[in-house]
């Protein structure tokens, strides 16, 4: 897995070393934006374009090639291309010339067709990269707006996260926000999702307050701390919690950074100078992450990933039929398109952070959900008589050896909407899906005929959480560094 990643890093590297050098020899990057300032995406330039350096070379903001056509302004660090931060865009821009960046007072990107994408709204008089990766809006040492408030996946040493924040993975699935004395994360399988934030809280991790303790009602804030911890603060500079890192108190010269990954685990790294390495993992067992096995699938002890389904075959990106994984319930014209599968031995990987009802025996749990639009299914333990529903699509299980605990779980049919009942409309759509599926047949022969070799690139290119492709408008799949 390490290796993985140091392949490529390393591609990645050479990659960026190489665009840039031939950049370089052409004009050196400004460390400062000025009004006026304007750029468009190069179409010679297969990664990233940087605009913008701090002083120590280190980080450089720029154009990050996503998705092979278009684009995220980002803050890399340069050494490793790795994003410490993006812009919030709700749409990812096109890597055109439509596309520019300007800054006039305010940091624009825009698209000359379709209007501003995203905006710092300043009335600044320059732009200025920091030597510890924070974009700034500066009016003469006045700062209007800094990135450091608005992170994206990423806090670096020092950088305050305030329960005004929050932290999302680049797939848009999970997020991390503080609560009143801890950091939760949360992980959103609908969609449209309920939003950043919200949805399935999936570690609670409270503060201890060995050294101080907390004072009601006042807000909390979190800060990856240079001697190797993340540090839960109130008032002044006592922690009330110390998560202390492998490298906890121990001279390490490179900085660090913590991220919420890709899936769903919140890890930390420092930096020696050619590489990360990882010295904070939130979840050690990879059983215990919400999707560890992809949509129903099952994860046994050594993650070990099976489907709960046994007749089906565990692929990347889960168990299910795509169509599980990208609408939010079965209400309206999906009413009753599923069918039920059962699996015992089955637990859920959070339990303890779920809602549960007490429920006397496993058919009326079953009950509840059945009828319940809302509802994907649940998981019953007879012994404790506690009954949890799950309100989104299915994702992976624990594999126990306890037989009397017992998941049901409805399973999408297609993408057969509810139809009115017209036996005349029934039978022409039956014709018009027969035509439909005949020209599709041809249609695919012909295309695998014309282009052998795509479909393994697809194939690849579906690694994951395909379907939440245009969840978070921060997509980097394309960069991913994934540890599958
Ligand atoms: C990059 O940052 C490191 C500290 O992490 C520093 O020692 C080094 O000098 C910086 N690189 C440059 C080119 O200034
Ligand atoms: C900067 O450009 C934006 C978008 O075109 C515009 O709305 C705004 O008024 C401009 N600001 C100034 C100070 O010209
Ligand atoms: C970063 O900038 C500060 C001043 O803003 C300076 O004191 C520090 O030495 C710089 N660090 C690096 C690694 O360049
Ligand atoms: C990005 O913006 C959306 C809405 O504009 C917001 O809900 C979300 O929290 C933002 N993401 C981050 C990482 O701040
Ligand atoms: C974090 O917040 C404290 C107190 O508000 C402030 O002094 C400090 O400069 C902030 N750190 C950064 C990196 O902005
Ligand atoms: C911090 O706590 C002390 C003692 O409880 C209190 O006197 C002080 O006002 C607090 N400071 C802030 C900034 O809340
Ligand atoms: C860390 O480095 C500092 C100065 O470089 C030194 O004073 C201190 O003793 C070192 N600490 C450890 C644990 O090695
Ligand atoms: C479930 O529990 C009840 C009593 O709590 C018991 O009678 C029943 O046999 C159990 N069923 C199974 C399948 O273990
Ligand atoms: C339907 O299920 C949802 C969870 O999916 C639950 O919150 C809601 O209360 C249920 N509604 C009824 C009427 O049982």
């Amino acid at each position: 897995m390490d290796t993985h990643i140091i392949k490529h890093l390393l591609l990645l590297t050479i990659f960026v070393t190489l665009t840039w050098t031939s950049r370089a020899s052409q004009s050196p990057l400004p460390t400062e934006l000025l009004v006026g300032f304007k750029a468009h995406p190069d179409p010679s330039i297969s990664s990233f374009q940087p605009l913008l350096t701090d002083s120590s070379g280190n980080y450089s903001l720029g154009f990050l090639r996503v998705n092979r056509d278009q684009l995220s302004l980002s803050i890399l660090h340069v050494p490793s291309s790795v994003p410490f931060w993006s812009a919030n865009t709700t749409r990812l821009p096109r890597w055109a010339d439509p596309t520019r960046l300007f800054f006039n007072g305010s940091l624009i990107l825009s698209d000359s067709h379709t209007g501003v994408f995203w905006s710092t709204y300043t009335n600044a008089d320059r732009v200025w990269l920091s030597n510890t990766s924070n974009l700034e809006m500066r009016d003469g040492e006045n700062i209007l707006w800094e990135s450091f408030k608005f992170p994206s996946d990423t806090l670096v040493e020092r950088q305050n996260f305030s329960n005004t924040m929050s932290l999302v993975s680049s797939n848009g699935i999970y997020s991390m926000r503080l609560g009143s004395d801890f950091f939760g994360l949360y992980a959103n399988f609908r969609y449209p999702g309920p939003g950043p934030g919200q949805g399935q809280i999936y570690l609670k991790h409270r503060a201890l307050e060995a050294k101080a303790d907390i004072v009601e009602g006042q807000p909390i804030k979190l800060i990856l701390q240079p001697d190797g911890y993340l540090g839960m603060f109130q008032n002044g500079s006592i922690p009330v919690d110390v998560e202390s890192f492998n490298s906890f108190q121990q001279n390490v010269s490179g900085i660090r950074r913590v991220r919420l990954e890709p899936d769903g685990n919140l890890k930390g790294y420092y930096w020696t100078g050619t590489s990360w390495v990882l010295e904070y993992q939130a979840i050690s067992d990879p059983c215990e992450l919400p999707s560890s096995c992809g949509s129903y699938g099952l994860c046994k002890p050594g993650q070990e990933c099976s489907c709960l389904d046994n007749r089906m075959v565990h692929g990347s990106g889960g168990c299910g039929p795509v169509v599980n994984r990208i609408s939010s319930d079965f209400c309206g014209e999906y009413e009753n398109g599923f069918k039920i599968l059962r699996r015992s031995g089955v637990e859920l990987p959070f339990k303890e952070l779920m809602g549960y009802i007490k429920m006397d025996s496993l058919e009326k749990c079953e009950g509840a959900c059945e009828g319940n639009c809302t509802c994907w299914g649940v998981v019953y333990s007879n012994s404790s008589g506690f009954c949890y529903m799950l309100d989104y699509p299915i994702q992976s299980l624990l594999a126990v050896g306890d037989e009397t605990k017992v998941g049901y779980f409805k399973v999408r049919e297609g993408l057969e909407k509810k139809e009115g009942g017209e036996w005349l409309g029934l039978g022409l759509g039956l014709l018009f899906g027969a035509v439909l599926i005949f020209a599709g047949v041809l249609g695919l022969g012909w295309y695998r005929w014309r282009s052998r070799g795509v479909k393994g690139y697809l194939e690849e290119d579906g690694v994951g959480v395909g379907a939440y492709k245009d969840l978070g408008a921060a997509s980097f799949r394309s960069i991913e560094l994934s540890e599958k």
